[in-house]
């Protein structure tokens, strides 16, 4: 986004302030209720995007050196992301090829080769198989050469790291993203640093947790003393990005850019940007750093989620006092959605089960929540 899309983007912002205005949809939004609930829609959610759809698994700053590797489980097969000897990020079924053993967990740097924990085969840091005990019991039936690990479909791109998980899958993140992509590369995402990621568990469907984050008409509510003494209620610029989003929140304060040369306005620094990049990652520009909140349904469970927080700071943090500042932030984050949205998001996906409506109306101020349930019904026909 160049200063001048900024300047339009807070002048629209400024209009709403001044005027108590915000993007309005056409009309009133009527979702069925049985879009959280239902079991057939949730396996075809479950099949159709989380399993086809390239999916944002990580920051490239996660994935710097030669060797360094992430493990994937919530999506469906066991997945492994890793920088090979030559920078080129892979990636593959986390899955030996003599018997299926899980190679690795977690996260981090792997030796130059990855060691199999059953029988002690092993891979190149590029999945090449690389050294098999005993050989000769193998290689007068099969050849070993083409044991290598099974590659899954993976891009870097704006420093986000995408993967389909589905072997043999295509992955064409640049047509994805469409118009979503100017943005992303406008942040030069890829020179931030990983500070923590946390995982939380939470009896929502999926979508419900996605909600959270896509209007700001609950702030003066729900959120009185925590988020809305930094960020206007009932305030956002919304734009539509194919089957992603963006949804610009204004920061108290931006009501005084008026005062200043428009040269001097900080579109970055007055806002909260947020976007869905679909399905499932809630991706948040703040005005000093990043967040990404990925959410992935329990595969056995319509009314359950795991949603993962990372959160990415501009420098490195290197000293006590940074870390003390960041470690508040994850706290305020954290306490925020599970003491504020979540405890409320699980009584809704209870209420869901009540009987008392077929219906959830979303409002013409509440756009974004329109976009992304009939973005979700459109990847689903
Ligand atoms: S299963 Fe991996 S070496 Fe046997
Ligand atoms: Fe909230």
């Amino acid at each position: 986004m160049d200063h001048a899309e900024q300047i339009v983007q807070l002048e629209r912002l400024l209009d709403m302030i001044e005027n108590r205005k915000t993007s309005m949809a056409e009309s009133v939004y009527r979702n069925p209720v049985d879009d959280y609930t239902d079991p057939e829609q949730f396996e075809a959610e479950w099949k159709r995007l989380f399993r086809r759809l390239p999916l944002v698994v990580a920051l490239s700053c996660e994935l710097v050196e030669p060797g360094a590797y992430l493990t994937e489980d919530r999506v469906g097969l066991p997945a492994l992301v890793i920088r090979g000897d030559d920078g080129k990020l892979r990636a593959f079924a986390n899955v030996c090829r003599h018997r299926g053993t899980k190679l690795l967990r977690g996260c981090g740097v792997t030796k130059r080769r990855i060691s199999c924990p059953y029988h002690a085969w092993s891979y190149t840091r590029d999945g090449a198989l690389a050294h098999v005990p005993r050989d000769g019991a193998f290689s007068a039936d099969i050849n070993l050469g083409e044991l290598g690990l099974t590659p899954l479909p993976v891009v870097e791109r704006h420093g986000l790291v995408w993967l389909v998980p589905s072997v043999g899958a295509a992955c064409d993140v640049d047509a994805f993203l469409g118009s979503a992509a100017a943005d992303l590369a406008s942040f030069a995402i890829e020179g931030y640093h990983h500070y923590e990621t946390r995982s939380l568990r939470q009896a929502m469907n999926w979508k419900l947790v996605v909600d959270t984050f896509l209007e700001t008409y609950h702030l003066g509510s729900l959120h009185r003393t925590t988020v809305f003494p930094i960020l206007h209620g009932d305030v956002g610029a919304f734009d539509p990005m194919g089957p992603h989003l963006r949804n610009v929140y204004a920061r108290r304060g931006l009501e005084n850019l008026r005062d200043r040369p428009r040269s001097e306005w900080d579109f970055i620094e007055q806002t909260a940007i947020v976007y869905v990049l679909f399905p499932n990652t809630v991706f948040v520009m703040q005005g000093d750093h990043i967040e990404t909140w990925r959410v992935f349904p329990d595969p056995n469970d319509v009314n359950a989620s795991e949603i993962v927080l990372s959160l990415y700071t501009p420098e490195p943090t290197k000293t006590e006092s940074a870390k003390r500042h960041w470690d508040r932030n994850m706290d305020l984050l954290v306490r925020t959605v599970l003491e504020e949205d979540f405890p409320v998001g699980e009584e809704i996906q209870r209420g869901f089960y009540s009987g008392a409506q077929d219906h959830v109306v979303y409002g013409r101020n509440e756009p974004a929540l329109a976009h992304f349930h009939a973005a979700v019904r459109q990847a689903l026909v």
